[in-house]
Order: C-alpha cells, then structure tokens, then sequence
C-alpha cells in the first residue's frame, strides 16, 4: 500500500474535508500513516483565518524540501484555504509542491496525482462545487462524527477570509444529510455534529424544502434517541424562537451552543459588518436561555479590530461579563487579504491587542469557573471518548450534553459509553467527577437528568 501522510490545520470543517482526502485517496490504495519520513505523499491541509495559522503551514512546508531530494518519488500537495488564497503563488514560492487545491475541490487530487508529469493546480475563482454525497468519507473517530450540512459562506464580515476561501454559501438537500446521518447511527455513531459556517442559516441557496429546524427536526425523528446531536457555528442573526424551542423539546439536540460574538461594542460590530448589535444578541441569548435554563453558552471574540478604543473594548468586557460565557476562544484580530478591514487606517499596535487579549483571557477565566463550579455535586451524563485524555490509561474522559470535558476514572468503560458521573472537581476549562453507576448503553431523557438552570444558580 502507498503511505499518505496527512496534516490539518484549523476549523472542524477542515478537519472532514481531511477524512474526505483519506477517503478518496484511500480508495486509490493509500493508507494513512504518522511519520512523515515514511510517505509517499504527503498533504497539508491548510487554514488561513489568522496570519499566524498561515505562517504555521509555510514554515512546516519548509522542512519537506530536504526529505523531498532524499526520498525520490515522495510527493508534496497543499489542500485548504491557504491553498485557495494564493493558489499559482505557491506553486512559484515552492518549487517542490506537486499540487495545489482548493477546499471545493478535493475531488481533483487522485487525478492530479496520476497527471505526474504536471505540477497541478486546481482552485476556482468562485468555489461553487459541494462534495459529491457519493464519494467516500474515512471517518477518523467511530463515535463522533461531522456533517456537512452547508459550505461557504456569504456574509463577509469585514475581518474575514472564509468566503474568499470557502466560496459562496451553498446547502445540501436535506434528504441527503438525513441518509448520512442514517447511516452514521447504522454504524454505531454516538454523536453528529452539523457543520456550516453559518450553520442556522441552512436552506437559503438553493432553497431547501427545509429550513434549519426542520432539517433537526427531521435528524431527530430518524435517529431515535440513539445519538446526539450538535451544530456549529450559528449566526447570532439567526437565532429563532423555532430554534430555541428545538432546543428546549428535541431530546437528541444537546444544550450546548457557539455562538459568535465578536465584540461587546455597537460601533465596532458595525464596522466589522455583523448585522446585529449588542442588544439584537443579547436579545438572543436571554431568547435562548429562557427556554433552556441549563443552556451551554460558548463564543468567538476578537480584540484588537482596527480602530477598536479602549472604550469598545470595555464594552466587550461588559458583555462578557453580562452573558457569563461557559468558554470562548479569543482571538487577536490578524490583518488577511482581500478583506475590507485590511484596509482600515486605524489598525491597532499589536501590544494594545497583546494586553487587551490577556484582559480578555482573566475574566472569562473566571467567569468560566463560576459557571463550571456550579455543576459541583451534580450529575451529569457523559460520553466516553479517550481523545479528551492525554496519556493517562485508567483516567478516562469524555463531554457532558453542554460540551463541557469530564476527567473520571474507570476500567470498564468504553469509547462511546453515555455514563452518569457525578461532578466533584472543577476548573476552568475542566471538570473531574466519578461513575454514579455501570455505565448505561442508551441516552437519558432530558426530563431525567439532575441539572438545575444554571442561571438560578449564579
Ligand atoms: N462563521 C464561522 C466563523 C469561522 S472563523 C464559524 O463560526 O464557524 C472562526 C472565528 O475566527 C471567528 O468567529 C472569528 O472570531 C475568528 N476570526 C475570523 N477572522 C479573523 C481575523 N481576521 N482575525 C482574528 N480572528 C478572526
Ligand atoms: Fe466569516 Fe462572518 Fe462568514 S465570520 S465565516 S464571514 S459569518
């Protein structure tokens, strides 16, 4: 068998366009391995949200210039955003590249690599092309699993790359994504995330017989408790009383959501070309919490966008503080091409971003500790999954329905276990707990599990 050595960079949508790769080239004999001297080809699959993430794959590109004149016949190929970005560019900067391609083409790899004699390129000016529901998907877990149930995105927020990279925003039929949910629980999958950039905004282009809810609606129906279910990421905009009502009655769908801010501040969202101000989320967040009182809330926030003042920033500060977020990520605002906000004269010195990110980071922190210590004494369940564990053989670990990591110890469990554990420890970005009893085969019920709303508790 030939040997692929795949690496990924970034989102989670990256993350199954790199099973869609070892999918396809597995079907051309190529088995995944994790020594990149051993390849036969080698792919990075690329992700260009932040400078930083880019500079990530050039300087790891770098080092297959050497391995590529001692291995003859090793092959070198770039995938992902970065690959879209600069497409020919790369081509000229690497003279050892075999092939450049664009998210929205993956399937031109195995006929790249039979054209050897050509150094291919294959990225569209308007990535319009969706993955074919045919073609095949090597899944790296046998639990958890991504679906896509929407690609690209057409909303261009100031500050970012993705529909420059991912194209325009474009769904699946909902029948499709309903079969390959089907299958997946056929298989023995525990979970199913849904992915979309803009998740909940589902249906639109082409029109879809189904809008969002229905589409979950119609996951739940066919999966019959057997799984759960996640999306990410939603668009704040699109938050619906339909939504938060699916969230409070449909027992797959777990109480957990992403939801993207960016900023606490009016004028900076407005800049930044969001289509929402503080109040129009927080209108959201109470919409949501009020119908799920033991709802997850998690976010992405950027400090720093140019012309951002200290009082804007305060003003983030305030929000975070205000929703009481269970985590975020947090994010330094990296300048990326073709977007508008590239452009903006006042962009902020990197030491103002460095210590508004620090500010940022404490209080969340915080925050996130309060939130997480009051599960003490609670129950909650779990679903086994060894990957949240580094090292450790007895200690196990998985995710509550919010999301949230659980450390316990256990022997008999195994991936893909749903357990009931009791929480005795918590952290920040953690909790630690013990087995209340055997680990159970099939998923509480909503209405029997011991969580209290949190928000009566903080
Ligand atoms: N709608 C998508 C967003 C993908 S990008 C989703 O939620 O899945 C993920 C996050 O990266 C964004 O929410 C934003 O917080 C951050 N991000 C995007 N562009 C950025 C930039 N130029 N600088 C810093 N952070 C950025
Ligand atoms: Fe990016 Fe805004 Fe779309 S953050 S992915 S342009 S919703």
């Amino acid at each position: 068998m030939l040997k692929l050595r795949l690496i990924t960079y970034g989102c989670q949508a990256n993350e199954l366009d790199s099973e869609r790769i070892a999918g396809l080239l597995g079907r051309e004999g190529y088995e995944l391995i994790e020594h990149d001297e051993e390849a036969d080809l080698i792919i990075l699959n690329t992700c260009a949200i932040r400078e930083k993430a880019e500079q990530k794959v050039y300087s790891r590109l770098g080092t297959f210039r050497e391995l590529k004149r001692r291995k003859k016949g090793l092959r070198v190929g770039i995938c992902g955003c970065v690959a879209q970005q600069e497409g020919q560019a790369l081509l000229n900067r690497f003279p050892y590249l075999d092939f450049v391609v664009g998210p929205a083409q993956l399937t031109s790899i195995p006929t790249l690599l039979r054209e050897r004699a050509n150094r291919g390129i294959a990225t569209a000016r308007a990535p319009a092309f969706s993955y074919p529901s045919t073609a095949p998907i090597h899944r790296r877990s046998g639990i958890k699993a991504w679906v896509s149930i929407m690609e690209g995105c057409d909303r261009f927020c100031a500050f970012c790359v993705v529909p420059f990279t991912r194209g325009r925003e474009r769904s699946r039929p909902p029948q499709e994504i309903v079969e390959e949910i089907r299958g997946l629980k056929e298989q023995g999958y525990r979970e199913v995330t849904l992915l979309g950039q803009t998740v909940n905004s589902y249906g639109k282009n082409p029109r879809a017989p189904a809008t969002f809810v229905e589409l979950l609606r119609m996951i739940d129906h066919i999966i019959e408790g057997e799984m759960r279910v996640r999306f990410t990421s939603p668009y704040p905009g699109d938050v619906t009383e339909e939504l938060a009502e699916a969230l409070a009655d449909l027992h797959s769908l777990c109480e957990h959501i992403h939801l993207p801010v960016q900023s606490g501040s009016n004028r900076t969202l407005r800049r930044m070309k969001r289509g929402y101000s503080r109040d129009d989320y927080l209108g959201k967040v109470e919409l949501l919490r009020t119908r799920v009182p033991e709802l997850a809330l998690t976010t992405d926030i950027i400090v720093g966008f140019p012309g951002e003042t200290e009082r804007d920033f305060e003003e983030t500060l305030s929000l975070i503080q205000d929703v009481g977020y269970d985590g975020a990520f947090i994010f330094k605002y990296s300048t990326r091409p073709h977007t508008p906000a590239a452009r903006m004269s006042d962009q902020v010195p990197e030491e103002v971003k460095g210590h508004r990110l620090e500010q940022a980071l404490g209080l969340l922190n915080m925050l996130s500790l309060e939130r997480n210590r009051a599960y003490l004494g609670r129950t909650v369940e779990v679903l086994v999954d060894r990957e949240d564990v580094k090292g450790d053989a007895v200690r196990l670990a998985g995710r509550t329905r919010g999301n949230k990591i659980v450390h316990f110890s256990g022997e008999e469990q195994r991936d893909g276990d749903l357990v009931p554990v009791a929480i005795t420890g918590a952290s920040a970005l953690h909790l630690q707990g013990e087995i209340v009893s055997n680990g159970t085969k099939s998923l509480w019920k909503k209405d029997l599990t011991t969580l209290h709303p949190l928000s009566m508790i903080s």
